[in-house]
């Protein structure tokens, strides 16, 4: 494997709040952001995160020639059989704003006790080492909590709003964004990925 600690990568991700975390997690590897490449955004038509992650890794890698990392992640609500899932970004429809989504996350919970508000945030990472690489490197992660019943705080992005946090007993938008890549389905994710492709350098350097 040629991944080095020098090596360029793309990042198959146009959304701000995510290529913040994802930067400052994988500090020390240069990450450019596919928009860098002129790469407009693969489109999703998985219907599972890992699919997803996969279609948006090899479309980057192919464009850009460079190995690439994608993400995809959302939000799985119990009550709500799994939705939004793999269409958290587009809940409320396409081109919809988080605000939109979160009002209809809400709307859709109304009347749903504390107890039946279970949901968990999920990320898969994808590393391809090339456009047609056969063996990519998978990681996830998982990130549990429940939905609030009103939104509170303005740090992060998305759902983090309403997304209630045991660990601190306040909303995922609350957290200062190092406590939330320390919990964070992304940062586990990523943490997850790092070991990975490190141990996958070591058993082919044997
Ligand atoms: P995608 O991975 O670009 O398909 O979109 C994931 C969507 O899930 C985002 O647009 C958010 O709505 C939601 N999401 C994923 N991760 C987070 C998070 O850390 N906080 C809040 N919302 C998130």
């Amino acid at each position: 494997m040629t991944f080095s600690s020098s090596q360029q990568i793309v990042l198959a991700s146009g959304n701000l709040g995510k290529i913040k975390e994802i930067q400052a997690i994988l500090a020390g590897h240069p990450i450019v952001p596919q928009s860098a490449f002129n790469v407009a955004e693969a489109e999703e038509t998985g219907s599972t995160f890992v699919e997803n992650a996969i279609i948006k890794a090899r479309n980057a890698a192919l464009r850009c020639k460079l190995p690439s990392i994608a993400d995809d992640s959302g939000l799985v609500v119990d009550a709500l059989n799994g939705a939004p899932g793999v269409i958290s970004a587009r809940y409320a429809g396409v081109g919809a704003s988080d605000q939109e989504n979160v009002d209809k996350l809400l709307e859709e919970l109304e009347g749903v006790p504390d107890e039946h508000r279970s949901a968990r945030f999920i990320c898969v990472l994808v590393f391809m080492e090339h456009a047609s690489d056969p063996f990519p490197v998978i990681a996830q992660g998982v990130w549990e909590g429940k939905i609030l019943h009103h939104a509170a705080g303005t740090n992060g992005f998305g759902y983090d709003p309403v997304f209630w946090v045991p660990e601190h007993n306040c909303a995922s938008a609350e957290l200062p964004a190092a406590v939330k890549n320390s919990l964070s389905h992304r940062g586990q994710a990523l943490r997850s990925l790092t070991q990975l492709i490190k141990a996958r350098e070591l058993s082919w350097q044997e």
